[in-house]
C-alpha cells in the first residue's frame, strides 16, 4: 500500500501533525498546493478548524481529487476548543465517492494563549500510533 500526507495549516499545528504522520509511513508531507502526481491508496488528510469550519482552500482541494486517484481518505485535524473537522471533511470525500477510513486523529492545537505547547510529544506519538493503525485498516 502507498500512502500520502496532505495538510492545510496556518499556524503550523497541523503541520506538526502531519510531519509526524509522515515519518511513521515513510514520506514526506506536504501541503495541499502540491496535487496528488500519481494514484494513491491511503491519503492522510490534515485539515484543522477556523470559524467553526474547514478554510475553503481545503474543500476546493477535495473537489480535485477522484477515486481513481486515491483510494481512502485518514483524517486528521486539530482546533482550540470545538469538535475535529472530520464531519465536514467526511461530508466532502463522500460527495467526490471517495471512502474514509472510520478512524480519525484529532487533538488539541494551541491558539493565542490557549492549548500552549499543544499539539505535544503526546499528541504526536498518538498520531503515530494513529498512523500506523490506518495502513493497516
Ligand atoms: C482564524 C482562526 C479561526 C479559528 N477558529 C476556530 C474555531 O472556530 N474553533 C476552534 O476550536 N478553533 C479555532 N481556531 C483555532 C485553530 O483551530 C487551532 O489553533 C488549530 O490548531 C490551528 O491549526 P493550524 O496551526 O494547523 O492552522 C481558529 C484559529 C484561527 C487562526
Amino acid at each position: 500500500m502507498n500512502a500520502s500526507v496532505v495538510y492545510y495549516t496556518k499556524s503550523g499545528n497541523t503541520k506538526k501533525i502531519a510531519d509526524a504522520i509522515g515519518v511513521e509511513v515513510g514520506t514526506q508531507a506536504g501541503t495541499i498546493d502540491n496535487a496528488l502526481t500519481q494514484p494513491v491508496d491511503l491519503l492522510f488528510l490534515g485539515a484543522s478548524v477556523y470559524k467553526f469550519g474547514i478554510d475553503k482552500a481545503v474543500l476546493t482541494f477535495i473537489d480535485t481529487l477522484t477515486p481513481a486517484m486515491v483510494g481512502k481518505v485518514a483524517i486528521f485535524s486539530t482546533s482550540a476548543m470545538s469538535d475535529s473537522g472530520y464531519p465536514i471533511l467526511c461530508k466532502a470525500l463522500a460527495a467526490k465517492g471517495i471512502p474514509v477510513v472510520d478512524q480519525h486523529f484529532y487533538c488539541k492545537g494551541k491558539f493565542a494563549f490557549a492549548n500552549k505547547n499543544r499539539p505535544n510529544e503526546e499528541d504526536v506519538q498518538n498520531a503515530k500510533t494513529f498512523a500506523k493503525s490506518a495502513m493497516m485498516a
